[in-house]
């Protein structure tokens, strides 16, 4: 889907926003990301550290569960930010599960500046596991 500047400029401050709720004591690395649903929703989420560190949540994941809790799962865009230079790319896990809400999302990749590229979860995550495709 082709992204309007508006919608991109939405999608950042409400990323860079929902940063600021981070729970991150352990890593103190703040994340932020949000989510533009079809019906033009946009549901947000940060990243929730735990003192059992594999128990941690990414920001990206507890916006997709969000949406999820809200009967939402069509997915037109997601935006991820961080309070660093780097426009930071979704973790592994991360990828795997915006894999399963769209097979071609655009992925909003933003630093603290708002400064983004933009790249699609196919390229991010190409031979995706699909169970479907099991034989
Ligand atoms: N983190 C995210 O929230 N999203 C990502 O895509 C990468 C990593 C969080 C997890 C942990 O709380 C912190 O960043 C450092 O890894």
């Amino acid at each position: 889907m082709e992204l309007s500047q508006d919608q991109i400029d939405t999608l950042l401050s409400a990323a860079q926003s929902a940063m600021e709720k981070a729970h991150a004591p352990y890593s103190d690395f703040q994340v932020g990301a949000s989510v533009l649903y079809d019906d033009g929703t946009i549901i947000t989420g940060c990243n929730v550290e735990n003192a059992s560190f594999g128990a941690t949540i990414c920001a990206e994941r507890t916006a997709l569960a969000t949406g999820v809790t809200q009967g939402k799962s069509v997915i037109k865009a997601l935006c991820v930010s961080n309070m660093t230079d780097t426009k930071i790319t979704p973790c592994g896990i991360c990828r795997q599960v915006i894999w399963e809400f769209s097979q071609t999302v655009p992925v909003i990749c933003s630093n603290k500046d708002g400064d983004y590229k933009i790249l699609t979860i196919g390229e991010l995550l190409p031979h995706a596991f699909d169970l479907k495709s099991v034989e």
